[in-house]
């Protein structure tokens, strides 16, 4: 087995593979004066099982670009088999047409990696886990709840707890962790009036005079957050603590969120924003890192990866 890594978080594949005791494949990968992406490998890896880790993150395109030409490049150096570890897979969002003539370019994205090469995908939190159908293939989708319970249990006991959907969508993940943590549930109903936009409706639940926590996938322009936040606040919450998955944060969402009454915004490094977030300490993250080179391990040892969530 040996791990091989993109560019989009090179911090992460670094700590798993010192995890797995791995040093990381030797490649070079570069650009192009006119930005086209090289990707050349400098070992042999002829019958050998590659895990390759890279987050299709900001950029999208070239990061997606970058992990097609990986596997490519893999599959023409004869390894064995190839297993495209997507921390963060971008595109997930446009899962169906919403309206009519979309494309679908969650659909899109399983083509093009199963068609490079890969023979299995290791992803976390997928924004739908119908996704997993658009690849005919084994798909591991690992969950952070247990992360995210093990910080709570730590870090805010004693407190009358309420777990808090953003929107309806979220409902499953976040009566996942409220079980885990023994905490009431409540759903945001949330609309978009626009791509980008949204409003809080309704609240259903009682909130009041409670320690509430809200989940979700992604945080991208932190209007969802912002705006749940706000509307718990008024509806009398006393604090209200995020634990976030995918911290997209695009344009000024680190600013909002440090102008918002969001007590700590937790997230996982499944992007790498050490530079976006630096110095912030409002926002706290967790590695997903043991998680990730547990699951590889168990892949690599065929053993059973959904115990690690039991
Ligand atoms: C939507 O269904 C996702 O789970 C997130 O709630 C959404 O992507 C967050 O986007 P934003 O931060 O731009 O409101």
């Amino acid at each position: 087995m040996k791990i091989l890594s993109g560019t989009s978080n090179l911090k992460l594949s670094k700590e798993i593979s010192k995890k797995l005791k791995l040093k990381l494949v030797n490649t070079n990968i570069k650009r192009f004066s006119d930005g086209e992406i090289y990707v050349e490998i400098n070992e042999n890896i002829r019958g050998n099982s590659i895990f390759v880790i890279q987050s299709t993150s900001n950029p999208a395109n070239d990061n997606l670009m970058e992990l097609l030409l990986c596997i490519d490049a893999l599959r023409r150096s004869s390894a064995k088999n190839i297993t495209a570890v997507i921390p963060y897979y971008g595109y997930a969002r446009q899962d169906r047409k919403v309206v009519p003539r979309t494309s679908i370019s969650a659909k899109v994205v399983a083509n093009l990696i199963t068609n490079a090469g890969a023979s299995r995908v290791v992803t976390v939190d997928l924004h739908a886990g119908q996704i997993q159908g658009f690849f005919d293939m084994p798909v591991d989708n690992l969950f952070t709840t247990p992360l995210f319970a093990r910080y709570i249990k730590k870090k805010l006991k004693n407190k009358k707890l309420i777990c808090v959907s953003p929107d309806v969508g979220g409902v499953q993940r976040t009566r996942g962790l409220a079980t885990k943590i023994k905490a009431d549930l409540a759903i945001i109903d949330k609309r978009r009036p626009k791509p980008g936009q949204s409003k809080v409706m309704n609240i259903i639940g009682n909130v009041r005079g409670k320690t509430c926590i809200i989940v979700d996938d992604i945080i991208d322009s932190g209007g969802t957050i912002v705006n749940a936040v706000e509307a718990l606040k008024k509806n009398g919450a006393i604090d209200v603590y995020v634990f976030i998955t995918h911290a997209v944060l695009s344009g000024d969402a680190v600013n909002k969120i440090k102008k918002s009454k969001i007590k700590k915004l937790i997230i996982t490094d499944t992007i790498d924003n050490s530079v976006k977030i630096k110095n912030n300490n409002k926002i706290e993250v967790l590695s997903i890192s043991s998680l990730m080179a547990e699951a590889i391990k168990r892949i690599s040892n065929s053993t059973s990866v959904s115990d690690l969530f039991n």
